[in-house]
């Protein structure tokens, strides 16, 4: 069952900015008013916490094994925003048993009554703990760059999510786009493909030019300037994204429409 407040980030290749553009969107809803959890779903090699500077007192892990509930897991980020943070550096968190992936899959949900808007920073590929929090997301955004092996890399997420969450509609967004031409032509030669092979082309939700001043924010554990290149194209993603949803909305998404229409 997903929520339709549950926006998950994914990529198919891995360090192409999903956890950046995570923390920024959640920078840009917490700016439009709205209540806003940012979860860390890449267990193993958690790294909203570290690009950050941040030290949770508990993580995902302390929920899983029973030691704190969710709400009292969260951290607030002087920007507006909430936390559950992940750990990073353990294996056991990469590859979770079933029942431990069942448990985890549910706290997104539990959260997403509290929240306007819950974004799952997931991790690269189509790992089963990839695919079991894709499931309880109403939307997703799928991170890639011009680079040949993330195009091909986005494909597979792409192909494999049609086999298994076919309502699911990933939405492209090109980060580290050279200009925004590039961007539109980078996410027309996955666009092509898909439509070709898998008879579905998916849309654009936006494109994040490259910008120096990612890195030198991450390199500092900030947030960058709002009035940044990249930064910019993450909060016009945002408005255009959540076009006419206002704060406190929990509406309709595009996978209710396509199930509906089953
Ligand atoms: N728009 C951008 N312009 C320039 N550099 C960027 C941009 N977005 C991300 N980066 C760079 O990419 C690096 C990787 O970003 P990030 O850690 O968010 O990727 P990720 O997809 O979450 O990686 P992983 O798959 O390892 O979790 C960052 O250190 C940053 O320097
Ligand atoms: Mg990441």
């Amino acid at each position: 069952m997903h929520n339709n407040n549950i926006l998950a980030i994914a990529s198919g290749k891995g360090g192409v900015g999903k956890t950046w553009l995570a923390i920024t969107l959640a920078r840009a809803l917490a700016v439009s008013g709205r209540r806003t959890l940012l979860f860390d779903g890449d267990l193993g090699l958690a790294n909203i916490d570290v690009q950050l500077g941040l030290h949770p007192r508990h993580d995902i892990a302390d929920i899983l094994a029973g030691r704190v509930a969710p709400e009292d897991a969260i951290l607030r980020h002087e920007a507006g925003f909430d936390i559950l943070a992940g750990r990073s550096g353990n294996a056991a968190l990469a590859s979770l048993p079933e029942t431990m992936l069942t448990a985890l899959a549910t706290i997104p949900g539990l959260m997403a009554d509290r929240y306007d808007i819950v974004l799952l920073d997931l991790a690269a590929g189509v790992d089963a703990t990839m695919r079991r929090l894709a499931a309880v997301a109403g939307s997703m955004l799928l991170l890639a760059t011009a680079e040949p092996t993330s195009l091909t890399d986005a494909y597979a997420v792409l192909k494999r999510l049609a086999r298994e969450c076919p309502t699911l509609d990933p939405a492209i967004v090109v980060n580290m786009a050279g200009s925004l031409a590039a961007g539109r032509a980078t996410h027309a030669t996955l666009a092509r493909a898909a439509a070709q092979f898998l008879g579905r082309a998916p849309r654009l939700a936006g494109i994040i030019r490259r910008d120096p001043a990612v890195l030198a924010a991450i390199r500092r554990q900030t947030l960058a300037p709002l009035a940044t290149a990249a930064c910019e194209d993450a909060t016009a993603l945002t408005n255009a994204w959540f076009a006419g949803s206002e704060p406190g909305w929990k509406g309709t998404t595009r996978r209710d429409a396509l199930l509906a229409a089953r």
